[in-house]
């Protein structure tokens, strides 16, 4: 991206987020994010690039004369609170696909499910919406884990693998999506198969086949689901930290800050 092109973008989204504010504190903030992005190289990680580009090429300098590599939130994303929550994350940072999110868990609260249940469906996808798609599962338990009961974590982890096994005892069929997606001949790993055994056989089974039985009816285009339905349910099983997710030192406190700042240098 040209340097032109990044001030701009950054100066759109300083306006879109600026909204509502007094007009000289927007035009200092717009006026901010574009300095920002004249005077510091975001950066791509390894594996955002991978696989567009061979990651044992030789590569360009990151670095540019006269400009300093940034090391804070990217002026071309939304400005986060000082202390953010789980409602900020969905709303400053994950993909438009947050829907099927919310889709789940109103699917899971529709069929009677137990609040552990409504949030683990709430949750399970939020690596694919906001951090990394390969190994959803494992990436996403992770990011709840300090901040979740035990169970809703082991659930979100293990539906990554239960989602490619039917279970016809509770009417989970392999999902008719995952054949468009993936084609008729595909197999999953020698990996998934042996999570989905384990799996199969604990106590928590359930739970995170409650899961896949609430993911796979619940992408509509038409229904519009808001978060304010669940916050009750968050306040309730989603110990949300005092100083804000990323910076509160928990074992995941780094991704957070990653979400919130994935272009900066270290
Ligand atoms: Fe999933
Ligand atoms: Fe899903």
């Amino acid at each position: 991206m040209n340097a032109k092109t990044e001030i701009q973008l950054a100066a759109d989204t300083a306006a879109q987020s600026t909204q509502g504010m007094e007009a000289d504190d927007r035009a200092d903030a717009i006026e901010h994010a574009m300095a920002s992005a004249l005077e510091r190289v975001a950066v791509k990680s390894a594996i955002y690039t991978s696989g567009e580009e061979d990651p044992t090429a030789p590569r360009a300098p990151l670095s540019k004369p006269g400009r300093v590599m940034l090391m804070e939130e990217d002026p071309r994303l939304r400005k986060m609170p000082e202390k953010p929550t789980l409602a900020d994350f969905f709303q400053y940072r994950f993909r438009t696909a947050k829907q099927h999110l919310m889709q789940s868990a109103a699917l899971a609260k529709k069929n009677g499910c137990d609040e552990k249940v409504i949030l683990a469906c709430l949750l399970h996808d939020i690596s694919v919406v906001g951090f990394i798609q390969a190994d959803h599962g494992y990436w996403g338990a992770q990011l709840v884990e300090p901040y979740v009961d035990e169970e809703i974590a082991w659930a979100i982890r293990y539906h990554q693998a239960l989602r490619f096994f039917p279970d016809e005892s509770v009417g989970y069929d392999y999902p008719e999506a995952y054949v468009k997606y993936f084609g008729p001949d595909f197999r999953p790993s020698e990996i998934m198969q042996q999570a989905h055994d384990y799996a199969r056989s604990h106590k928590w089974y359930m739970t995170a086949r409650q899961i896949t039985l609430n993911d796979i009816y619940s992408f509509d285009p038409t229904v519009l689901i808001e978060l304010d339905e669940f916050t009750d349910i968050i306040g309730r099983n989603f110990r949300q930290p005092k100083e804000g997710l990323g910076n509160d030192h928990s074992p995941s406190a780094h991704m957070w800050r990653t979400i919130i700042a994935p272009t900066r240098f270290l």
